[in-house]
């Protein structure tokens, strides 16, 4: 299941993550999170962690691999992939199954470069950079819950 939604403006991208967010509060949700530099992966996820009514500042966690936001409605764990060093990967890659399960939201930019697929219940959204102000967002669900997350949308 998939589903294309273009924001014309940063504000409509916070519209999309304000339903995200309503979408995923009783359930949480693993989102991956693909596209280039400055696609704007970090910034919907700050959208959506301001709905969920994060206070914890919400930047690119690339030099810790893993952020945690605990004081939302439900935990935000963050994780950027970009700077995984090669030894690093496989146990990423074993340790994010854990982060698709239960009532918690987890999103990961640059999933990527972990080496596996992951094959489990998640939403892939791919963001491709239009012109400075234009995004297209690719959702994509696979799992029950997921699909029934991106039904609300
Ligand atoms: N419609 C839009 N949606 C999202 N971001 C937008 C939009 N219009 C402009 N922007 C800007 O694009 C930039 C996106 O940067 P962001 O850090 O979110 O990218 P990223 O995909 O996380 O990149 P990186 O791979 O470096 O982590 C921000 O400065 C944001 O304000
Ligand atoms: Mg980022």
């Amino acid at each position: 299941m998939s589903s294309v939604v273009e924001c014309n403006s940063l504000e409509q991208t916070e519209k999309l993550a304000e339903k995200f967010a309503d979408a995923v509060k009783n359930t949480g949700a693993f989102v991956c999170l693909y596209g280039d530099v400055g696609a704007g992966k970090t910034a919907f996820t700050r959208f959506v962690c301001k709905y969920l009514g994060i206070k914890e500042k919400v930047t690119s966690p690339s030099f810790v691999i893993l952020n945690e936001y605990k004081s939302g409605i439900l935990p935000v764990y963050h994780f950027d992939l970009y700077r995984l060093e090669k030894e690093g990967v496989s146990t990423i890659s074993n340790e994010l199954e854990e982060y698709s399960e239960g009532k918690i939201l987890t999103f990961v930019e640059w999933a990527e470069f972990s080496d596996i697929t992951l094959p489990f219940d998640k939403i892939e959204i791919n963001i491709n950079y239009i012109d400075e102000n234009k995004r297209q967002f690719n959702l994509s669900a696979s799992g029950k819950k997921s699909e029934s997350i991106l039904k609300r949308l």
